[in-house]
């Protein structure tokens, strides 16, 4: 009977029309089941051991993009309860931090933004300690470039939504600043806050480019990065081996380490 059950739910022609290879018990069996997954497709179908070696990449890259999830999936539950006014938003972040145990969302997305930071700095300082930027991986050292600027910017938009007195300075500053570009300096801050105050439509850019726009060309970068990743042949494998000389007779030989 229970056979009979087993055997029904295992040949049924559901499971077979979602699990196509069965179970992954060869190589050939393994490679189909990572071609015929939506999200497993994505990866190659193999990788270089050095490739998977903390060691080597520290995961820094991986651990950027999960700490990217984690503020992406804490910045929509906080857009449930903050409003991006000048009544709402002080009162909003108090609440957010003494009305849930913890503050648990918004630490969780605050501390996770300055490891996101960190993290990609350390990831380009390990691309660039293993020489992985050299061609052809120089476009996609271009794009992690852009990557790091728009983490920058995120981490900058995001310091004035508190509201308080610390991010109401710290962006009069980040914003004085800019007012010292060449030639069009004042124009590049009026557009940046709205006006020529940090005030409400300050409050309200800052929150778009916030929530929406800089998050979205996040998105879009690290898709081209990954893609890049896989196009250049996996990640870096280190530099070719050296030739070594040695004497041979009265000539050198090169020979193949
Ligand atoms: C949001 C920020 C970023 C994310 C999520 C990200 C993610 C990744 C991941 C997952 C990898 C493969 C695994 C690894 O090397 O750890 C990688 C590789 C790479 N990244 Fe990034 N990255 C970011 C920023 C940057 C920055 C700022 C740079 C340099 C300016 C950069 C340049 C590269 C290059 C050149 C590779 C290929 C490395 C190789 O072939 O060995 N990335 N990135």
């Amino acid at each position: 009977m229970l056979n009979k059950l087993k055997n029904t739910v295992l040949d049924s022609q559901i499971k077979r029309s979602i699990f196509r290879v069965g179970i992954p018990n060869t190589d050939r069996k393994r490679v189909l089941i990572v071609l015929g997954n939506v999200f497993l497709h994505l990866h190659p179908t193999k990788v270089r051991t050095s490739g998977v070696k903390l060691r080597y990449t520290w995961c820094a890259g991986g651990l950027s993009f999960f700490l990217f999830l984690v503020l992406t999936l804490t910045g929509v539950l906080l857009m449930f309860y903050y409003r991006p006014t000048v009544e709402g938003a002080y009162v909003d972040m108090l609440d957010m931090r003494s009305q849930v145990p913890f503050g648990i969302m918004r630490e969780l997305h605050r501390w996770s933004a300055h490891a996101m930071v960190i993290m990609v700095m350390v990831h380009m300082f390990r691309v660039f300690m293993t020489g992985s930027y050299k061609p052809p991986r120089e476009f996609n050292w271009t794009i992690g470039v852009l990557l790091l600027v728009l983490t920058f910017l995120l981490s900058f938009t995001g310091y004035l939504l508190p509201w308080d007195q610390l991010a109401i300075w710290a962006i009069t500053v980040g914003s004085n600043i800019m007012s010292a570009v060449p030639a069009m300096g004042q124009k590049v801050r009026f557009l940046m806050l709205g006006g020529n105050t940090v005030n409400a439509n300050a409050l309200l850019r800052f929150y778009v480019l916030h929530c929406m726009i800089l998050p979205l060309g996040l998105i879009v970068l690290i898709a081209i990065h990954f893609w890049r990743i896989r196009k250049d042949g996996g990640l870096y494998p280190g530099p070719e081996p050296k030739p070594v000389l040695i004497p041979s007779g009265t000539e050198n030989e090169a020979i193949q380490q």
